[in-house]
């Protein structure tokens, strides 16, 4: 205990020792501090690109056979559709057959070697997701505001600029590995392809 001029003897804790009110600031310090680092670590793991499976990602979708068996059509040209990279994975030498308008082209199953496209759903126009193929018009229609596409992403119609973009596409040890770090813009619209169908020739998913 210690004298004071004016007040009488103030009691404290020992000399050494933390009083009860100090003992609760550190303690309420040190819950700040671990209430920040979690929010901080959360953050960070919520910002943090996931590298397994969607856009960003080195994507392994599989063999030729593999594809084949998840899709049997597409050795004849329709589109692989893989949703965890919002892509459509399309065998181009049986899908070339069917834009030029030979119909059901039964090809056998793709080497690994030949040459695919991987088109991303997401519409060049305003970016809505690009619905699955159109059975009538066998084109890619967008419900948003009718762009049209072929099976191989070329511009057919609509206010789109530019044919549906695609990601580049590697054989690693005879597998398909799609590169979605990377956007390969799709071919400006009203560019020649082999698919000369008018829009009025033919029944459409949309108007
Ligand atoms: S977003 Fe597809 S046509 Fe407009």
């Amino acid at each position: 205990m210690t004298q004071h001029a004016s007040y009488g003897p103030v009691h404290g804790p020992p000399e050494g020792e933390i009083s009860r009110r100090g003992f609760m600031r550190r303690m309420l310090g040190v819950g700040t501090g671990l209430l920040s680092l979690q929010f901080i670590g959360g953050t960070i793991a919520f910002l943090w690109p996931n590298v397994t499976e969607g856009l960003g990602a080195q994507i392994t979708l599989g063999t030729a056979e593999t594809i084949n068996t998840a899709a049997p059509q597409w050795a004849e040209g329709l589109p692989y559709v893989y949703n965890q990279a919002n892509l459509f994975f399309v065998n181009v030498p049986a899908g070339q057959a069917r834009v030029e308008g030979e119909g059901l082209v039964t090809t056998p199953i793709p080497d690994p070697g030949d040459e695919v496209v991987a088109l991303w759903r997401k519409c060049p126009h305003l970016g809505c997701q690009v619905p699955q193929l159109c059975e009538a018009s066998q084109w890619f229609e967008c419900l948003c505001h009718g762009s049209k596409y072929t099976i191989l992403g070329q511009h057919r119609d609509g206010p789109a600029p530019r044919g549906l973009d695609s990601f580049p596409v590697s054989v690693v040890d005879g597998e398909y590995v799609i590169d979605t770090r990377e956007v390969v813009s799709g071919p400006p619209a009203g560019t020649t392809g082999f698919d000369e169908r008018t829009t009025d020739s033919i029944d459409h998913c949309t108007g």
